[in-house]
């Protein structure tokens, strides 16, 4: 590595990539057991879910299936500034070195929440996290990962059962060797011994949710279970009139005392931070989930709102807040400052009636 100029330093992104095997014309399904799962009678999880609130909808979470592919890690080395953030990386990976690299990304100031990885293990999102405070050096990043792989599970990773997955992960950092069927441009093996290199900064897609390509983990579920939780305002409808019986007011009135129950929590973006950092949720098959569930809290703490009770009930079920085992794992990384945990915790008292 030669001299970057312009105060610039180098950090590698070590990127672990998938790309989905082709369906075959015909196939019904991947999974053998499928056919007999679709059966109602015949799974001992259909009855679960049919005595959910959630289970009866046309929209109810179909069967989670693992999708087939390649999977590979490659490594970019890469020029970065002071004050570059992960997503800058990839936007410049993807520009100068591979068109093929997916993620996923859309306001790039951590409104949207469409970017939420895991960087180093932790979920959080691209576009706020710095280079430099996830660059580390090559045996730390290893460390890191290692370590977070025990409190993260690693989407799609061989160990979460997938024992189809035709893996080919390249750790090698001098071997930049791409695998699978793309046409990535391999790099020149990073020069990580060089003074001005800042480490690794390791990517993965989000834990607990079945991956696209790539970066870009399927979110089709997760908010599936937020829309069914009616995540919209159930007012009494009764607006004030005037004498002559047109509406005198185009408001719910609120103090400000009321407006502070639930103000925090109307920010969540539905990232899926908290969902990919909670133990319990992988999918969610047995959890509707921390996000599906702040929805709700954001609702039944509104003065405005008329269906606590009714929001209450529908998350008292095996697969709702009675789910949570209150790790608090989903509060580390809320990019909205929520505490996650916490909600969760106010939410089994209040179905709990305490
Ligand atoms: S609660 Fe926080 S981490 Fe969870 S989905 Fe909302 S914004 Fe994301
Ligand atoms: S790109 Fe919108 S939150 Fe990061």
């Amino acid at each position: 590595m030669g001299d970057l100029g312009g105060g610039a330093t180098a950090v590698t992104i070590r990127v672990h990539r998938f790309t989905a095997r082709p369906e075959r014309a015909g196939r019904r399904s991947s999974s053998p057991f499928a056919s007999k799962a679709s059966r109602a009678s015949s799974s001992p999880f259909a009855s679960r879910r049919s005595s959910s609130p959630f289970g009866d909808s046309p929209s109810a979470p179909k069967p989670r299936r693992r999708t087939r592919g390649k999977r590979w890690t490659q490594d970019y080395t890469i020029a970065v500034h002071g004050g570059e953030t992960v997503l800058d990386c990839l936007l410049s990976i993807k520009r100068t070195l591979d068109p093929t690299l997916a993620f996923r990304y859309s306001c790039g100031h951590g409104i949207c929440g469409s970017d939420a990885v895991a960087i180093n293990g932790t979920p959080t999102l691209l576009c706020t996290a710095k280079v430099t405070q996830y660059a580390k050096p090559e045996r730390s990043a290893h460390g890191a990962a290692s370590s977070a792989d025990e409190r993260f599970r690693r989407t799609g990773s061989p160990s979460d059962g997938d024992a189809d997955t035709d893996t080919n992960i390249n750790t090698d950092n001098a071997s930049n060797e791409t695998a699978g069927d793309t046409s990535a441009t391999p790099q020149a093996a990073p020069h990580t011994n060089h003074p001005s290199h800042l480490g690794v900064i390791e990517l993965a897609p989000l834990p607990g949710f079945p991956v696209l390509r790539d970066l870009i983990a399927d979110i089709d579920q997760m908010m599936a279970q937020i829309k069914r939780l009616a995540p919209y305002l159930k007012a009494d409808g009764k607006l004030a009139r005037t004498a002559d019986g047109k509406i005198d007011m185009f408001e719910y009135l609120q103090s400000p005392e009321q407006l502070k129950r639930y103000e925090l929590l109307s920010n969540c973006i539905s990232c899926g931070v908290c969902e990919g950092s909670c133990p319990v949720y992988a999918g969610g098959e047995a959890f509707v989930g921390p996000a599906a569930l702040i929805a709700q809290a954001r609702f039944i703490n509104d003065s405005r709102d008329q269906a606590a009770d009714e929001r209450l009930k529908a998350i008292a079920t095996q697969d709702g807040i009675t789910a949570c085992q209150s790790v608090r794992a989903c509060s580390r990384q809320c990019p909205r400052g929520i505490d996650v945990g916490e909600e969760m915790w106010q939410l089994t008292t209040k179905v709990n009636g305490d």
